[in-house]
Parts: structure tokens; C-alpha cells; sequence
């Protein structure tokens, strides 16, 4: 059985970032210094498509309703938040997934670090794409919204603004985009109209978008596919159009790695509108223009205001050490044992978390084997609980 996964145009092109802690095999500080949280761009999360195809986890796991059936969809309401996430959910459904796999005959597939890292952003990102929107809950959005008292698409309408133009805009980020640029101008007219001002929430954005390409009579040009955004030009917008200063510098606004970002790249730029109001009259209190965007800009933002906001896991070498006992690792891993298993304390350093992760995985038929024969089970590892371990493995003093 092979089933595919069907077009992710999204994809294509899609840059991500990941924070991956390096260095702690040099012993050189100031290196360690330097590579210490260094963000890392992967060329392209769909390579992670293509190990999710090859090494089988398609035959059981959906994404988005593609894919086998047996096991829980991964496109699914699942954030992979953190870096840890990933392998301590894999880790901790493996009974079930190696039972499964036994069952099936499906062998358990080894992965290497890099394939392990293309799979977690591949997975990361499924959240940030979102979905494709609804077209019929976009027209009624654009009464609701009263988007029709000003504007008419599809039919001519005297005396109202034509959005046809924004049919051959396959992504719904161009259309927050517009909307951005024209938000003073338009909140104005909306209050003197006495118009509520529209709020948006979960994918509105995408169904208004959607509603607008398949009723605009200028969606057969050629389609400008906005890319989703990379994160490091977004990074660099933040600074210049003001962001950072009311963010981070004044503190005028929240600190938005402390806000909630757990979103699709949708409903983020429904946060930015909503903003938009707030923003415009503190904008002219501190004297600072609002910010315009053009091309990638507010793709890159948002992508930006997404990776940058990926949950911090806690932990700490000190915690490792004491794992390793409590969690039974020891009774397999130490000096003498009949397992062929490495000694623990002498395991690491890693190169990189995803080594670690990849080495986790790998072994772990072999550690269910010998858990299995006496009786005992896995012990269930939380995402801080990978952290510290992989803390303790790659700890300075061995
Ligand atoms: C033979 C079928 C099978 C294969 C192959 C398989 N899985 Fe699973 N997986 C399962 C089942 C069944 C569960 C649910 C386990 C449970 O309920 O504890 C699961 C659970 C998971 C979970 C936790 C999901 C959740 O909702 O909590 C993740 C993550 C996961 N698998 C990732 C993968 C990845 C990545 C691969 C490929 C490297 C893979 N699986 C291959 C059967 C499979
Ligand atoms: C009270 C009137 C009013 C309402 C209601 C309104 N708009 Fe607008 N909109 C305008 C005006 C005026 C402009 C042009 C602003 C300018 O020229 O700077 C505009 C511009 C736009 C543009 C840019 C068009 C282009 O071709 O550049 C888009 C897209 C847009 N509106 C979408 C919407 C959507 C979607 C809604 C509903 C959520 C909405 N508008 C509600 C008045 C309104
Ligand atoms: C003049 C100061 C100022 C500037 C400049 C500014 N913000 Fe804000 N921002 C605020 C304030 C104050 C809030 C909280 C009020 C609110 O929720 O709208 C906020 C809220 C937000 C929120 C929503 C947070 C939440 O809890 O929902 C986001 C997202 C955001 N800002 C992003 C940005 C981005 C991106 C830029 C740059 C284009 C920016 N801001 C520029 C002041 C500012
Ligand atoms: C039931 C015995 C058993 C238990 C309990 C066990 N392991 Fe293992 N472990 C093994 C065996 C056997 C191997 C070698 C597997 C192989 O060759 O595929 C191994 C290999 C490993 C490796 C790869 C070693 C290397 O050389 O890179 C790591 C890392 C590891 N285990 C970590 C752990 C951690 C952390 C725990 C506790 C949460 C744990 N193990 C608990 C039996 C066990």
C-alpha cells in the first residue's frame, strides 16, 4: 500500500527555521558561544514529505485526511512546538506504533539525523500552513463583514470598489496584506459609514480569500503565489517597520514570543488586522509611520513572528543525570550488563539534537524487546525530560 500525498503547493519553496544547539563538542567557549541557539534555515520542508513517504509512516498516518488510517492524523490539530516534541511523542507511542508495525508487517524504519530534522519541520510546518479555506463561509464572511457595503467581486457594481484584481493572489497573506496597507483609510471610512470595524479570527482569512478567487472573473491570469515566508528576512521587517521597537525596545506592546503564535499562518495575519486598529493611534502618539508592506513582507513577518515563537522547553544536565536512574535506564545501560547496551554514562556527546533523536528512535525495538521480556514497560519521556537528557549527554565535565 502506498498512498500519496496530494499537491502541498505551500510547500514548495517553503523556507523554515529551527533553533538547533550545536557546539557542545567543541571545547573551544568561544565558539560554543557563537553556535549556541544559532538558527538554521533547511533549503526546503519538503524533503520532509518525502521521508514521511519513504520510511512508511504514510501507511498508518494521515496527514490531513491523505494517508493510512490506522493511527492518528498528523495534520490534525498537532502543534510540534517544540524541537523535543516530536521524538517524546514518538517515544512515547512506540508500544502501540511497534505493536502495529509487528502486526502489519511493516519493518520498523531506521532514520538518520538529517532525516529526522527534514520530518520534525516537514510536521512543524503543517500547522503554520493551515487550511486552504472555505469559499461558501467566505461569501457569507463578506456580508457579515460588510466587505459588500464598500466592495462588489465577480459582478460590476456602481459605486463600489472592485476587488477582482485580488483573484490572481493564490495566497491569502497578499489579501492581509492589502488590507494592511489600506487599513487607516478604510477604518476611517467604515467608522464615518458606521461600519463595525470587522475582527478575524481562525481562518477567516483564507475563506474570504478563497471566496474572492472563485467569484473574481480575474482568477485564470497568472496566479502570483506569494511564498509563505522566511523567517530571517521577517526578522530583519521586524526591526525596520517598528516592530521591535514597540515590542522589545519601549515595551509599548507585548512581548510576542510570550503570545500565543500557536496558529496557521492565517490566523496570524488575522491578528495583525486586528492590531491594525489599536496600532494606528499610538503610531501617531510615538511619531512612528505605519509601516507599508510590499512583496514578501507580511509573509516573511508572520513566518518570522511563527518559528521565533516555538515554545522553550526547560531542563537541565542536573535533571539528565537523575533520569537516567529514575527512569530505569541504568538497570539495561551500565557496566556488565547482558544487553550490548552502551554505558550510559559514557554515552555522547551528540553532535546535534537530531542525533540524538535519530538514535533514540532507532534503538528502540531493541529496548522494547528487553522490556518486553521481562514484563516491563517504556518509560514515557516529556519533552524537557529529552532535553535534559541530551543536556546530560552532551554535559561539559565527563
Ligand atoms: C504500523 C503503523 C505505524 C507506522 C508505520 C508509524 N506509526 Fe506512528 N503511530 C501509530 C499508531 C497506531 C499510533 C498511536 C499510538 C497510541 O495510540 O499510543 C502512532 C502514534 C504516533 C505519534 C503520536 C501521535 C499522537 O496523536 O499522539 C507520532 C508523532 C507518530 N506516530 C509518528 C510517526 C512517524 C514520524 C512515523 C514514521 C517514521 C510513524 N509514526 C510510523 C502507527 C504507526
Ligand atoms: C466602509 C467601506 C469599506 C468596507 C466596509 C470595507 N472596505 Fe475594503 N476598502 C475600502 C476603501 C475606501 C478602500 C481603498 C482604500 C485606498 O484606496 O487606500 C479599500 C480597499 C480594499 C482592498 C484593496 C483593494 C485593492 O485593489 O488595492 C481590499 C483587498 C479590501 N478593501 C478588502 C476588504 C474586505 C475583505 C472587507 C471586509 C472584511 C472590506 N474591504 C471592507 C473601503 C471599505
Ligand atoms: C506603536 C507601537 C507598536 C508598533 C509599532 C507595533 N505594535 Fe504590535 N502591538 C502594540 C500594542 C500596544 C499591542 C497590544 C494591543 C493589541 O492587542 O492590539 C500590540 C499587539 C500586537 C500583536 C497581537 C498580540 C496579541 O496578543 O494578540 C501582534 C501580533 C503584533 N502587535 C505585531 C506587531 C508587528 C508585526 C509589528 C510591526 C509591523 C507591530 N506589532 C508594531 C504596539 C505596537
Ligand atoms: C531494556 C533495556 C534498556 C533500557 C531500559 C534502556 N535502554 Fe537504551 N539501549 C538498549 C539497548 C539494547 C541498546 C542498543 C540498541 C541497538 O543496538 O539497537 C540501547 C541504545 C541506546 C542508545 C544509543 C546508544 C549509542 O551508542 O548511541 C541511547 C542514546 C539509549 N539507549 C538511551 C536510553 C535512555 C535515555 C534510556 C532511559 C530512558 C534507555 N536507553 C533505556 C537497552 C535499553
Amino acid at each position: 500500500m502506498k498512498i500519496r500525498i496530494l499537491t502541498y503547493v505551500f510547500l514548495v519553496n517553503v523556507l523554515s527555521a529551527s533553533f538547533i544547539f550545536s557546539g557542545f563538542t567543541s571545547n573551544n567557549l568561544l565558539t560554543q558561544k557563537k553556535q549556541f541557539k544559532k538558527k538554521s534555515y533547511p533549503e526546503n520542508p519538503i524533503e520532509g514529505r518525502i521521508v514521511f513517504e519513504n520510511k512508511g509512516c504514510i501507511n498508518c498516518h494521515a496527514i490531513n485526511g491523505e494517508g493510512g488510517k490506522s493511527a492518528p492524523d498528523l495534520g490534525k490539530n498537532i502543534f510540534f512546538g517544540s524541537e523535543y516534541d516530536l521524538i517524546s511523542q514518538m517515544w512515547n507511542h512506540s508500544p502501540v506504533m511497534l505493536n502495529q508495525m509487528k502486526l502489519k508487517n511493516i519493518d520498523h524504519q531506521k532514520l538518520t539525523a538529517k532525516e529526522f530534522l527534514s520530518l520534525r519541520l516537514f510536521l512543524y510546518d503543517l500547522r503554520y500552513l493551515g487550511t486552504a479555506g472555505n469559499s461558501e463561509n467566505g461569501k457569507k464572511l463578506f456580508v457579515q463583514m460588510s466587505c459588500n457595503n464598500c466592495h462588489s467581486v465577480g459582478k460590476t457594481n456602481a459605486g463600489k470598489i472592485k476587488l477582482d484584481e485580488m483573484g490572481k493572489y493564490a495566497s491569502p497573506v497578499y489579501l492581509a496584506q492589502v488590507m494592511w496597507n489600506h487599513a487607516i483609510k478604510m477604518q476611517k471610512m467604515q467608522k464615518a459609514s458606521n461600519i463595525k470595524v470587522p475582527i478575524f479570527k481562525d481562518d477567516d482569512f483564507a475563506d474570504l480569500s478563497s471566496y474572492i478567487k472563485s467569484a473574481s472573473t480575474n482568477k485564470n491570469e497568472n496566479k502570483i503565489y506569494l511564498e509563505p515566508g522566511n523567517p530571517k528576512i521577517g526578522e530583519k521587517i521586524f526591526s525596520s517597520k517598528g516592530c521591535f521597537y514597540c515590542h522589545n525596545e519601549k515595551h509599548i506592546g507585548p512581548d510576542l514570543t510570550k503570545v500565543n503564535m500557536n496558529k496557521s499562518v492565517n490566523e496570524i495575519a488575522g491578528m495583525m488586522w486586528n492590531h491594525s486598529t489599536e496600532m494606528e493611534p499610538l503610531m501617531q502618539k510615538y511619531k512612528i509611520p505605519m509601516p507599508a508592506f510590499k512583496g514578501n513582507d507580511m509573509a516573511n513577518l508572520i513566518s518570522y513572528l511563527y518559528f521565533n515563537n516555538k515554545a522553550d522547553i526547560s531542563g537541565s544536565e542536573t535533571i539528565g543525570s537523575k533520569l537516567i536512574q529514575n527512569k530505569g535506564c541504568l538497570n539495561c545501560h551500565s557496566e556488565g550488563n547482558n544487553y550490548k547496551a552502551a554505558i550510559l554514562t559514557k554515552v555522547g556527546p551528540f553532535r546535534s539534537e537530531d542525533v540524538f533523536f535519530s538514535e533514540l528512535w532507532n534503538h528502540l525495538p531493541a529496548m522494547e524487546k528487553n522490556l518486553y521480556s521481562k514484563g516491563k514497560e517504556l518509560p514515557k519521556l516529556l519533552p524537557s525530560d529529552i532535553k535534559s537528557l541530551y543536556l546530560y549527554f552532551n554535559r561539559k565535565n565527563r
